[in-house]
């Protein structure tokens, strides 16, 4: 019996469990990365079959109402109208051709009319090409070594930041000094101690460590990094991944009034098509123009015409206001329900990307019996990392979700008192 008909038999109910086994013979360690659904409870499935708007199915039929987005490209909504067919009209005349379609020039002149600090940008697949050409270009410009990083703060999986260190070298992470986020003092101590070899400071747009309340950046802070940077002629680096487009259209530290020379930006830019931007100021175009950086798929031109789409949209609807308003609903709907159920929580990053942790808790375990009884009752909740809201996410599915949270704090009062 082949192993495709050896798991028919595991049951056609659960799918999810039967496509883990057959993962676990031809997928090492059964699956990898972030989405690897063993570094969650058990209850949670791998495997999912479809999406629309604020709504993801799994290979067994559940629907819940989802707060990660696909972890945060999904910015309009699943399957979002407008994206798509933008999508069909660009799939109709070709995606990977020998060079890039007009939509490249389009993207690049709509990016510089919407970001403030943006001049010129190249455009590449993933959070991690992005941070890593910022490296590369601040380098080449400044001919310089020395990177700032904050401690435990995430920018991709490339050697020099994966947080599993696995299969990489001490050399990967050469002249790499830490400072704490949103501590300037530590970035002007960081700072002293490169002297006169800084390229660059990188930052995310917010400390969305794991399992840690978020915190905004620090205005203070921000311009800190500025003045450095002004001061040694060293690149101010925003890694907007996980944050860009959902604060602000033209960048997240606008909020803070302060701009990089370079940014990175990657899941919410074309709802779910696989792209990523640099952007840049001018003092780093020659730098941009020196540095070799390609793929065989970086010019494809659907996710171009996706993301045109896509910041259409977010412009036309006021797409960060949107997402503000639906997440304080749901911020102040479970406000409301942990006190009513004397359940102590902690909210933390801005209402469209919230975190929810759990008082008296260092083992997340109520977090994550909280999010497993909200699963139970059709709301996709994260324990530990980043949520995410979208534009779909409409009062209707705020409500639909409030529901299943309040059971969930019941459920959480009930076994931890
Ligand atoms: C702040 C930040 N930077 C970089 C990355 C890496 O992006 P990617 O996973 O697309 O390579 C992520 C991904 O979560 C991120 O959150």
């Amino acid at each position: 019996m082949n192993v495709a008909a050896k798991t028919d038999q595991a049951g056609a109910n659960d799918r999810d469990r039967a496509l883990r086994e057959r993962a676990q013979r031809v997928i090492p360690g059964g699956m990898w990365g972030h989405m690897n659904a063993a570094r969650l409870p058990p209850e949670y499935p791998q495997y999912f079959a479809k999406a629309e708007g604020a709504r993801i199915w799994d290979v067994n039929g559940r629907d819940y109402v989802d707060f990660m987005c696909a972890w945060g490209p999904m910015v309009l909504g699943y399957r979002d109208p407008d994206v798509e067919a933008a999508v069909r009209t660009q799939s109709a005349l070709g995606d990977s051709l020998n060079g890039p379609s007009e939509r490249l020039v389009e993207l690049a002149e709509r990016l510089a009319g919407t970001i403030p600090h943006c001049d010129w940008s190249l455009l590449a697949k993933n959070g991690t090409d992005a941070t890593t050409i910022c490296l590369s270009v601040a380098r080449a410009g400044t001919g310089k070594r020395k990177v700032l990083i904050a401690h435990k703060a995430y920018h991709g999986a490339a050697p020099w930041c994966t947080p599993y260190p696995a299969g990489t070298l001490p050399e990967d992470r050469a002249h790499q000094i830490f400072y704490d986020y949103n501590d300037a003092a530590s970035l002007e101590q960081a700072a002293a101690e490169a002297g006169d070899d800084l390229a660059a400071i990188i930052a995310t747009a917010m400390r969305h460590d794991i399992g840690r309340d978020h915190e905004l950046v620090d205005r203070r802070f921000a311009e800190t990094a500025r003045a450095i940077c002004d001061r040694t002629g060293a690149a101010l680096i925003l890694d907007d991944v996980r944050a860009g487009f959902r604060l602000h259209l033209g960048g997240s530290w606008e909020r803070a009034g302060v701009r990089p020379d370079l940014s990175a930006f990657s899941k919410a830019i074309a709802n779910g098509y696989a792209l990523a931007a640099v952007t840049g100021a001018d003092r780093f175009r020659e730098a941009a123009t020196k540095i070799f950086t390609t793929g065989s798929f970086w010019f494809q031109a659907i996710p171009m015409a996706a993301a045109l789409a896509t910041l259409d949209k977010l412009h036309a609807l006021d797409g960060p206001a949107l997402m503000e308003r639906a997440g304080l609903r749901f911020r102040q709907g479970i406000q409301a329900q942990a006190q009513s159920h004397g359940v102590k929580i902690r909210q933390s990053g801005p209402p469209q990307m919230p975190l929810i942790l759990f008082e008296d808790d260092p083992e997340v375990t109520k977090s994550k019996f909280f999010c497993v009884e909200a699963l139970k009752r059709g709301v996709y909740l994260h324990p530990v990392h980043t949520m995410f809201l979208s534009c779909a996410h409409t009062d209707a599915e705020i409500d639909r979700a409030l529901e299943a949270t309040d059971g969930a704090f019941a459920a959480v009062a009930a076994k931890f008192g």
